[in-house]
């Protein structure tokens, strides 16, 4: 079984964050304090905007965990518990970014014992030559021991069919799971049209993977939230007029439903030629203000006309 999640007092959980560092003492007492049983759950994800099903799919999970560790001490049966999860969502939607995070939010919460993240898609897995995908995908697997192997498109394992070297990725990833039950947390995934195909045709694994996450598009609000929370951690401001012709290219491009549009990664790239754009006008200033030097303004964002190019 997975180890026991940590409890610190009835009806509290303990979840040491990782970076605790800029917390001031009061303010953790508060935090451990709060009567939800969820709170620290809360502030683990209050950087992610909307999400708010897979949130609440968290908190669950979660909350199965913490049980299982109290049902444990009362002498009741243990019940296994399947971690493995499928993250559907189109690009951009915040599926690597949660993975990671439930990396760390199982381990500090000690269902992982050590929490760190491997990341790997078709060219990780599959070898050259007959047996070299076996050993190839072993020895990932192994490296992920005691935290998360995240499978980016996994259904591209599937694509060559009955001869390729994926399906035998496949066929380990299944052994291994079965071997290692309870060491590890896998997450396969990819775009949902794809990711439903796969599991149908491979109802085996899809049976392996109970928790099954869907990552919806954001709306303009809250691709606007992503990019007010971007632009605070990155410590710059917008004038009123930047802010309207943001919010308003946001809304026009989400009004138009365009195909592969990246979501979350548009408004970061977005960000991120805008502040380009902002030093580079900035340069022509010999000592420019602190202001100055936080304040982007309409004229740093330039937005394609051509709808090919918004993704
Ligand atoms: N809900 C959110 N709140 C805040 N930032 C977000 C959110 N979702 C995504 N982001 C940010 O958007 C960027 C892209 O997210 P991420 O890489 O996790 O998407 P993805 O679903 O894995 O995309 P792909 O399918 O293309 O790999 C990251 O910088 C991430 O931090
Ligand atoms: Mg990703």
């Amino acid at each position: 079984m997975y180890p026991q999640a940590k409890t610190a007092r009835p009806g509290t959980i303990n979840i040491v964050l990782q970076d605790t560092s800029s917390r001031s003492a009061p303010e953790s007492r508060a935090l451990t304090q709060e009567r939800s049983p969820f709170r620290m759950i809360e502030d683990f994800f209050s950087s992610i905007v909307g999400l708010e099903a897979l949130k609440r799919q968290m908190k669950e999970i979660y909350a199965q965990v913490v049980i299982a560790g109290k049902r444990a001490d009362a002498g009741l049966k243990k019940n296994q518990q399947v971690l493995h999860m499928v993250f559907k969502g189109n690009p951009g939607t915040g599926k690597t970014t949660l993975a990671r995070m439930v990396a760390r939010l199982f381990h500090e919460a000690g269902v992982l014992e050590k929490g760190h993240f491997i990341e790997a898609d078709r060219s990780d897995l599959v070898g050259e030559y007959i047996g070299h995908t076996a050993q190839k995908t072993k020895d990932l697997i192994h490296k992920a021991l005691g935290g998360v192997l995240f499978i980016d498109e996994a259904y591209s394992l599937a694509r060559g069919g009955e001869k390729d070297f994926g399906k035998e990725a496949i066929d380990t990833i299944v052994k291994c799971m079965e071997d290692h039950h309870d060491e590890l947390v896998i997450i396969l995934a990819g775009y949902p049209d794809e990711m439903e195909d796969f599991l149908t045709i491979n109802p085996g694994l899809a049976s392996r993977f109970p928790l099954k996450l869907t990552f919806k598009d954001y709306s303009w609000r809250e691709l606007s939230a992503i990019a007010a929370g971007m632009l605070e951690d990155r410590e710059y401001q917008l004038t009123p007029a930047a802010d309207v012709k943001l919010q308003e290219h946001l809304r026009s491009v989400c009004s138009r439903s365009l195909l592969n549009f990246s979501n979350a990664r548009y408004v970061r790239n977005m960000i991120e030629e805008a502040v380009r754009r902002h030093a580079f006008r900035v340069m022509a200033e010999e000592s420019p203000q602190k202001e100055v030097l936080m304040t982007l303004e309409a004229e740093d964002f330039s937005f394609p006309k051509d709808e090919e190019r918004v993704h």
